[in-house]
C-alpha cells in the first residue's frame, strides 16, 4: 500500500517509488508535516516535527499542553494565516466578521485507489491503476470553511501530486485571499534554489543560488505564465550536481498568475509555497460553493538535477500529456513564419510543400496571415475567416493541393486575441478586456479577449470549428502574443473582479478542452511569442510547445537546456531556420534536441544543403524513439561552460546512446576526456562511426577521447555527434 495511516500514532506515510512523504495529526488536530525525501521504512516519525529551538515569542495554544509546540515554528502541511503562525501562509480566508484569521484542523480522511480529475483544470492522470490518493479534510470551525488536501502517490515515479479544495460549509459568504496548491516545510536551509528566468527570445535560462534567510520568490502577474519565469522551482542540496545529490522539484500545472514563495525563518527552516499568485486574487465563496486549486507536482531525486528532470520528462509524458500524440510519432513539419512572414499566397505555400516533400518533410504549417484582412500585425485578430485574396480558391483547395503532394496541413490561430481593427471588435467592443473609463493599453497592436465569458468562448470556438471541420487540418499552432493589462470583465460584479485572472485561465482551458475534445486527431502546439507560456498546464492539452522565437542554434542551447529541467524533450518545439550563426549541420543537431522541424524557405536551399536536410530527416526517424522516449543527460551546460555544450540520450534499456557536442566558442587546446553518464558499465558499446568498442565502465569513468575533435579541430559553431550501440 503506497499510502499508510498508522491509527495509533495518527501518522500518514506516503511511499511513492523512491520517495517517502509523511505527516501526522497532532494534539488538538493540528496537521503537522514530518518528512519528504529518500525512502524510509519506519512509521514512528513524530519526533521529526521538532526543528531548531523554540522561540519564546511564538504563540502557544494552551489546550495542546506541549510547551514546545507552536504553529509558528512547527512544520505544517497547509499553514493558514492569523492564528499564531507568522510565516507565509497557504490559506487566508476573510469571513463575515471581516478578519482574516484562519485556523484549519484535521477532521477526517479517506484513501482510495486512482486519481481524481480536477474540474476545469489540467491535472495528472492515472490510466494504469498505478496511483493512490489520500484526501485529508480540515475545517476552520469559525467560518465553516473546509479545506480538503489531496495527495496522489504514483507507484511508478518518485512523485506526489497535490492540490487543495476549499468549500464554504458556513452560512455566510467568505473571501479567499490566499489559496496555494501546496506547502513544504523543510528542516534545513542547506539548499540551492534552481529556477528559470528569461524574456522574449531568451526563455528558460537556468539560475542557481543558495537559499537566504527571509523571503525569496518567483512570480507572474501577467495573466499568463510569461517568459519571465517558469512555474517551476527545484531545491538542490548545495553539493548536488547533474547526477549526484538530492533535489526536490516543484512544478505547478497552471498557465496564469503563479507564485513560488520560499521563506527561510530565523531557525534556518525553509517553507515553500506554490500556487496561484495571491496578488490581485480574491475569490468569493457563497455558502455551498467550492474552489479547487491548480495541481502542484513534487518530485524527489537522489540522482541530482538530472535524475529530477528525467522523472519530470517521463512522468509528464505518461501522466500529464493527454493528447493521443503524446507518445505517437509526430509528423516532421515545416512552418511558413520565418520563410514568408505575412507575405504568402496559395501558390507560394504549394511551392513550399512541393520542395518540402522532396526533402522528406511530412507537414506544412501555414502560420499567421491567412485570415480576415491580416496583411500585417495591426489587424484582423478575431476574424477567423479565410482570406481568399491570399488563398485564391479558398482553404480547402489549398489543402487539397498540399495533400495531393503527400504533405499534411497545419494552421495557425491566436484564439484569445482581438485587434481593435477587426470585424469582431467593431461588432463587440466590450469583448476586449478593459476597465470602463480607462484606455486600453495595446501590445503588438492587440487586446485580449475576455475569456471569462461564455459568449466570447462560444463565438471563437464556433469560428474555429467551422474552419477545422470543413478542412483536412492535422495540426494547430495556438499562439498568444500579449499579456493582460487593465484586467476586468464587463460581466463580473465589482465584488468578483478579484476572480478575473483565474477565471481567464479557466476560460482558456475550457476553450482548449473543447477544441481538443471535438478534434482529438489534431496535433496541438502551443506558443506565446515563442516560449512565453511554456508550462505544464499547457502540456495537458498540447504535447509540444514552441520553445522560443530565437532560432539561433547557439542561443537555443541555453533555452532548451533550461526548459529540459522540467519539461520533456519531446515537448520542446525546435526548428532549423535560416539564422546566420552556425551551419546547417549544427542547427539540425540542436533542433534534434527537441521536436525537430524546419522554419525556412525550402526553395532557397543549395544542392549541398538539400542533401544535408535529407540526412537530417533520416536522423529524425532513426533517433526518434531514443530522443522522445529515452533518458536525457545534460553533460556540459551552456550557461556554465564558456566554450562547450554537451548532452546525450540513452535508451531505457541502455543499449544505445546518442551524444552531441556543440562548440559555442573554440576552446584553448586542452586534452580532457569527457565522462559519459547513463551507460551500463557492464555493456560494450561500439562507436557507429569508427567501429571502436568501449566498455560502458570506461566511457563512464575514464571518459570519451574528444581531443581530435572538439578541443583542437572544431571551431565556433561546429558540432559533432557520436552514436554508441551495445553489442
Ligand atoms: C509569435 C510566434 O512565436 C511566431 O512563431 C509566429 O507564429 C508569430 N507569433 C506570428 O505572428
Amino acid at each position: 500500500m503506497p499510502i499508510l495511516f498508522d491509527a495509533e500514532r495518527r501518522v500518514f506515510k506516503l511511499d511513492a517509488k523512491g520517495f517517502t512523504y509523511a505527516m501526522m495529526v497532532y494534539r488538538e488536530n493540528y496537521l503537522v508535516h514530518l518528512y519528504a525525501g529518500a525512502p524510509i521504512p519506519d512509521t514512528d516519525l513524530s519526533y521529526l516535527m521538532y526543528r531548531g529551538w523554540f522561540d519564546s515569542l511564538s504563540p502557544l495554544n494552551p489546550q495542546v499542553e506541549d510547551p514546545n509546540f507552536s504553529v509558528d515554528i512547527q512544520p505544517l502541511e497547509y499553514p493558514a494565516g492569523g492564528a499564531g503562525d507568522f510565516r507565509i501562509s497557504a490559506l487566508s480566508v476573510r469571513g463575515k466578521a471581516g478578519d482574516a484569521v484562519t485556523d484549519i484542523r484535521y477532521v477526517s480522511h479517506k484513501i482510495y485507489q486512482g486519481k481524481p480529475a480536477l474540474p476545469g483544470l489540467p491535472a495528472t492522470f492515472d490510466r494504469e491503476g498505478a496511483a493512490q490518493t489520500l484526501e485529508v479534510e480540515t475545517l476552520d470551525a469559525v467560518t465553516g470553511v473546509k479545506a480538503t488536501l489531496l495527495y496522489t502517490v504514483f507507484e511508478d515515479y518518485p512523485v506526489i501530486a497535490r492540490s487543495a479544495r476549499v468549500e464554504n460549509t458556513g452560512d455566510s459568504p467568505v473571501n479567499l485571499e490566499r489559496v496555494y496548491s501546496a506547502c513544504l516545510d523543510l528542516p534545513t536551509m542547506g539548499w540551492d534554489m534552481v529556477h528559470l528566468y528569461g524574456r522574449w527570445a531568451k526563455e528558460n535560462t537556468t539560475v542557481r543560488h543558495p537559499l537566504q534567510h527571509g523571503i525569496q520568490a518567483i512570480h507572474s502577474k501577467r495573466g499568463m505564465t510569461g517568459p519571465n519565469h517558469s512555474p517551476f522551482l527545484a531545491l538542490a542540496d548545495h553539493t548536488a550536481t547533474e547526477e549526484t545529490g538530492e533535489a526536490l522539484g516543484m512544478s505547478l500545472l497552471y498557465s496564469g498568475n503563479f507564485a513560488f514563495d520560499v521563506e527561510v525563518d530565523t531557525r534556518g527552516c525553509p517553507r515553500v509555497l506554490w500556487g496561484i499568485n495571491p496578488e490581485e486574487f480574491r475569490w468569493r465563496l457563497e455558502p455551498g460553493e467550492a474552489f479547487q486549486t491548480p495541481e502542484a507536482v513534487l518530485v524527489y531525486s537522489a540522482n541530482g538535477l538530472g535524475g529530477m528532470s528525467r522523472t519530470f520528462h517521463h512522468f509528464y509524458l505518461d501522466h500529464l500529456c493527454r493528447s493521443q500524440w503524446a507518445k505517437k510519432k509526430r509528423p516532421l513539419l515545416i512552418n511558413s513564419w520565418e520563410a514568408a512572414y505575412f507575405d504568402f499566397d496559395d501558390d507560394k505555400l504549394v511551392e513550399f510543400a512541393k520542395e518540402a516533400k522532396a526533402l522528406g518533410i511530412e507537414m506544412l504549417v501555414m502560420d499567421d496571415g491567412w485570415f480576415g484582412n491580416r496583411c500585417d500585425d495591426h489587424r484582423a485578430l478575431g476574424d477567423w475567416w479565410v482570406n481568399e485574396e491570399k488563398l485564391k480558391g479558398g482553404l480547402s483547395s489549398l489543402i487539397q493541393r498540399v495533400n495531393d503532394l503527400g504533405v499534411q496541413f497545419g494552421i495557425w490561430y491566436e484564439p484569445e486575441m482581438i485587434n481593435p481593427d477587426s470585424d469582431l471588435y467593431r461588432a463587440h467592443p466590450d469583448w476586449a478586456i478593459g476597465v470602463q473609463g480607462r484606455e486600453h493599453s495595446l501590445s503588438r497592436h492587440q487586446c485580449v479577449l475576455d475569456m471569462t465569458r461564455q459568449d466570447v468562448r462560444d463565438n471563437i470556438f464556433q469560428q474555429m470549428a467551422d474552419v477545422i471541420s470543413q478542412n483536412n487540418i492535422a495540426y494547430i499552432k495556438w499562439d498568444c502574443n500579449r499579456h493582460i493589462s487593465e484586467a476586468a470583465s464587463a460581466q463580473l460584479p465589482p465584488e468578483r473582479q478579484g476572480e478575473f485572472f483565474h477565471r481567464y485561465v479557466l476560460g482558456v482551458y475550457d476553450l482548449m478542452d473543447r477544441i481538443t475534445t471535438a478534434f482529438p486527431h489534431i496535433l496541438l502546439e502551443n506558443c506565446s511569442s515563442g516560449g512565453g507560456r511554456f508550462d505544464p498546464g499547457m502540456l495537458y492539452y498540447s504535447p509540444q510547445i514552441w520553445a522560443s522565437d530565437c532560432t539561433d542554434p547557439i542561443e537555443r542551447l541555453s533555452i532548451q537546456f533550461g526548459a529540459s529541467l522540467c519539461y520533456p524533450i519531446a515537448s520542446l518545439g525546435a526548428h532549423v531556420s535560416a539564422s546566420p550563426r552556425a551551419g546547417l549541420e549544427t542547427k539540425g543537431r540542436v533542433a534534434l534536441c527537441g521536436t525537430f522541424g524546419y522554419e525556412l524557405d525550402p526553395r532557397k536551399l543549395t544542392e549541398e544543403e538539400r542533401e544535408m536536410v535529407k540526412a537530417q530527416v533520416a536522423d529524425y526517424h532513426k533517433y526518434y524513439d531514443l530522443i522522445h522516449y529515452g533518458d536525457f543527460y545534460r553533460i556540459t551546460s551552456p550557461t556554465e561552460d564558456p566554450f562547450l555544450c554537451d548532452w546525450a540520450f540513452v535508451s531505457p534499456d541502455k543499449t544505445e546512446m546518442l551524444f552531441t557536442r556543440v562548440v559555442m566558442r573554440r576552446p584553448p587546446n586542452v586534452y580532457q576526456p569527457l565522462r559519459l553518464p547513463g551507460l551500463d558499465p557492464e555493456k560494450f558499446y561500439t562507436d557507429e562511426d569508427t567501429g571502436k568498442v568501449y566498455s560502458g565502465a570506461l566511457l563512464q569513468h575514464g571518459g570519451l577521447d574528444l581531443s581530435s575533435y572538439g578541443r583542437n579541430e572544431l571551431s565556433d559553431g561546429d558540432s559533432l555527434v557520436k552514436h554508441f550501440v551495445a553489442r
